[in-house]
């Protein structure tokens, strides 16, 4: 093979390597004037593929002090040893008395477990006792002191630093201690990984002896060198997708930012005007003006966060005056309302909101009149048992249109196609229930041949509207985010998306 035919980067490597048995890549890195340990390997496994060199892989194991080995090392005994000496040369001592040191009985009982399989002790059976007795094997232990081959192997891997002690080092103390040490829990760490040599074949040293340079190596095709014709002498770097090459992870947002800023420009493309909220709230609004019975069970608190001593809300008395009067009645409404006494103390009680509903019925009662389209991606609370499908804060989607002749047809055209541009274009509806909608809706969406919850959406209720003057039919709607991003992304626990662990950030791809 031509010289010509390698590359700058494989000729260094070549060179490198010549008149060497084999090196490792650092090495070759650090010697042959490389900044970058992917030029090394790429540069190697083209000089593999062209039958010039070989690249060994073997796995090398290290050890490294686990929580007990760093406390037996320290003290400078293992526990049988702490046991033996507590028998003594007295030779026997009953079981229940052994309590060596700060050992526990639990401890104590593994270390004559040991003390058993090392031939250094025995258990007898006195008078319905158990003593525990010390063989000639265990008194020669005694006599030479607790520095067995096995603590000789702690002591050296605590004092090999932060590489470990390597495998083969540990069993030129003894293969058998060490043996003996892998099987005990918590001595030792075991780690591994994948050592590389690079080494020429005996074709690649033929060729690094018959002489190889490193000259000027073209990887830019540029117009200048295509004019003047000098690309017809450079040497290029060939191009190969098969070669080591680190992987790259621009900056980019969390998924979930990601999925909201999508979200923003939908609803913005379609005329839509962004709102926001408070988290804390209280249950007039986030409730009682939603017509939602002051016995919901949704009130209890089993899902609301209600807030200790934050003080009690202040109600808009004529506001306050209206929905009470619709709860207990129905007002002018045709409704018969809930029949029960309204409490005004419990539409006060402040609390975590629960949903974003708050948030579009807040607006209504300060933009009554007509048209109005606005929509809030915002984080809600429920007391819910965390797992990974359910989280005590998460997002919802929400949005209202309320205009002269909204229809349901409208709002089942609007979710459909807010889904169709977010990637999900199979949705489908099933009858719900919300105190505040009628008739309201469960919304669905398809997503790998399976179908999944995503949240509610209605028409707001006369008892819910009346009492702000609202003349036209609201359309509503609540999604859920965090589902519809875990689809997405294929993501099997919601918790993943709150870790902040950015290794897996950066691996996630943007929708
Ligand atoms: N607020 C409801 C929920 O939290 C969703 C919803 C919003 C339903 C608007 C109807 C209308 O589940």
């Amino acid at each position: 093979m031509a010289h010509q035919e390698l590359s700058r980067n494989e000729r260094k490597v070549m060179l490198t390597l010549h008149g060497k048995n084999a090196a490792s890549p650092e090495e070759v890195l650090a010697k042959g004037g490389f900044s970058q340990m992917v030029e090394v390997m790429s540069a190697a496994s083209w000089l593999k593929s062209k039958g010039l060199l070989d690249i060994h892989e073997k796995i090398e194991t290290s050890y490294q002090l686990d929580k007990e080995g760093r406390e037996y090392a320290g003290r400078g005994e293992l526990p049988e040893f702490t046991v033996l000496k507590a028998i003594g040369h007295a030779g026997k001592k009953e079981v229940s008395e052994l309590h060596a040191g700060e050992m526990s009985r639990e401890q104590v009982q593994i270390a004559l477990g040991w003390m058993k399989r090392k031939g250094w002790a025995s258990i007898l059976k006195e008078g319905g006792k158990s003593l525990a007795s010390i063989t000639d094997d265990g008194k020669k232990r005694l006599e030479e002191g607790a520095l067995t081959e096995e603590l000789q192997i702690l002591k050296a891997v605590g004092s090999a630093g932060e590489g470990g002690l390597s495998e083969s080092d540990a069993k030129k103390i003894s293969a058998h201690a060490l043996a003996l040490l892998l099987t005990r829990k918590g001595i030792l760490k075991v780690r591994e990984r994948y050592v590389r040599t690079l080494s020429l074949t005996d074709a690649g040293v033929e060729l690094a002896a018959s002489g190889i340079s490193v000259g000027e190596e073209i990887t830019q095709l540029s117009p200048e060198m295509i004019q003047s014709g000098k690309w017809k002498d450079a040497e290029f770097r060939p191009y190969d997708v098969h070669t080591f090459a680190p992987a790259m992870h621009g900056g980019k947002a969390h998924v979930l930012r990601e999925a909201i800023a999508r979200i923003r420009d939908i609803f913005l493309h379609m005329g839509f005007t962004e709102i926001r909220g408070d988290y804390i709230e209280s249950c007039f609004w986030n409730m009682d003006v939603l017509f939602i019975p002051q016995d919901h069970p949704a009130r209890d608190a089993q899902d609301t966060f209600y807030m200790k001593g934050a003080g009690s809300a202040e109600l808009p008395a004529a506001l306050a005056e209206a929905v009470r009067r619709m709860h207990e009645t129905g007002g002018d409404t045709g409704s018969e309302g809930w029949k029960y006494k309204w409490s005004e103390a419990e539409a006060r009680k402040k609390l975590l909101r629960t949903h974003t509903t708050v948030n579009t019925i807040r607006y209504l009662s300060e933009h009554p009149d007509p048209p109005c389209k606005v929509f809030s991606v915002g984080k809600v609370f429920r007391r819910e048992a965390i797992d990974n499908k359910h989280l005590p804060e998460f997002h919802q989607i929400e949005g209202i249109v309320m205009e002269e002749g909204a229809s349901f047809r409208m709002l089942i055209g609007l979710i459909k196609e807010f889904y169709s541009r977010m990637g999900f274009p199979e949705v489908r509806f099933r009858p719900s229930y919300f105190p505040y909608t009628e008739p309201s809706l469960e919304v669905e969406v398809r997503f790998n041949n399976k179908w999944m919850e995503l949240g509610g959406a209605g028409i707001f209720r006369p008892e819910v509207t009346a009492p702000f003057g609202i003349k036209h039919p609201v359309l509503a709607w609540g999604l859920g985010l965090e589902r519809l991003v875990m689809k997405r992304y294929a993501i099997s626990d919601m918790r993943q998306m709150y870790l902040g662990d950015l290794e897996w950030m950066k691996k996630t791809a943007i929708l």
